[in-house]
């Protein structure tokens, strides 16, 4: 098993950047917020207990969200290669993650952290808007769908993602930094860290840094 880990604030751009680092690297995507919020749809039990602190923009208990991706990890088998995006965001969660590779034989690849501004960060959520069906992600200015408002893959209603209003954005960022920025340094002792600038330039201009970055 071999991971990469997207690292960054709400807004760095993990998922826009994973959707296009799948089909350069050969591995497979796994967002945990993706699959937190399928799970509220779906209302299923887990989806049930995450609910309130998506809300909240509070992370889940490390317990609930470990469980889902130890046990996506482990159904992967020892081959398969995989992109973490949203996982993991706290010291608890790094080394659950640490003892599922060490168990399969595999390893960490790299930790990608990816650097915002917490400007840029505000602006992206604010203009981020989503698909409820096929969860592509846009931006109003920085990456609109051919027709405003309508997603290009699927030709769904595009929505806000509940998280994103102004109140709720302040509480991920500040989240993110008491909760998952110590991962920076956590992951700079362990040697996997490299640090990817997430703001100049184009969506695929940062891929190709990330792509660039990579061991
Ligand atoms: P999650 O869905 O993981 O949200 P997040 O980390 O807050 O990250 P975002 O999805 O908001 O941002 P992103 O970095 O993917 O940015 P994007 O590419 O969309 O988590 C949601 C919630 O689930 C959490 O609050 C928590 O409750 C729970 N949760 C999830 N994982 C958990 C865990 N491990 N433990 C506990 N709880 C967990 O880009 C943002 C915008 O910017 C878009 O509009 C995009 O078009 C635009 N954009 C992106 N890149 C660029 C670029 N290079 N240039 C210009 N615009 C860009």
């Amino acid at each position: 098993m071999e991971i990469i880990i997207l690292l960054g604030a709400p807004g760095a751009g993990k998922g826009t950047a994973a959707v296009r680092l799948v089909t350069r690297l050969g591995v497979k995507h796994v967002s945990s917020g993706d699959l937190l919020r399928q799970a509220v749809k779906q209302g299923t039990a887990a989806g049930k207990e995450a609910e309130g602190f998506m809300k909240r923009g509070e992370l889940v208990p490390d317990a609930l969200i470990g469980r889902i991706i130890a046990d996506l990890l482990a159904a992967g088998g020892r081959d398969a290669k995989y992109l973490l995006d949203g996982f993991p965001r706290t010291v608890a969660q790094a080394e659950m993650l640490e003892r599922v590779v060490t168990e399969q034989g595999g390893r960490i690849r790299a930790t990608v952290m990816m650097d915002v501004d917490e400007a840029i960060l505000i602006d992206r959520l604010a203009g981020r808007r989503v698909c409820p069906t096929c969860a592509a992600g846009y931006h109003v200015r920085n990456l609109p769908p051919k027709v405003t408002g309508v997603c290009d893959a699927c030709g769904t209603a595009l929505v806000q993602r509940p998280d994103d209003n102004p109140e709720t954005v302040q509480n991920r960022l500040a989240v993110f930094n008491k909760q998952t920025a110590p991962l920076i340094a956590w992951y700079q002792a362990r040697q996997t860290l490299v640090r990817v600038e997430g703001a100049a330039g184009s969506v695929d201009d940062v891929t190709e840094r990330i792509v660039r970055a990579l061991p």
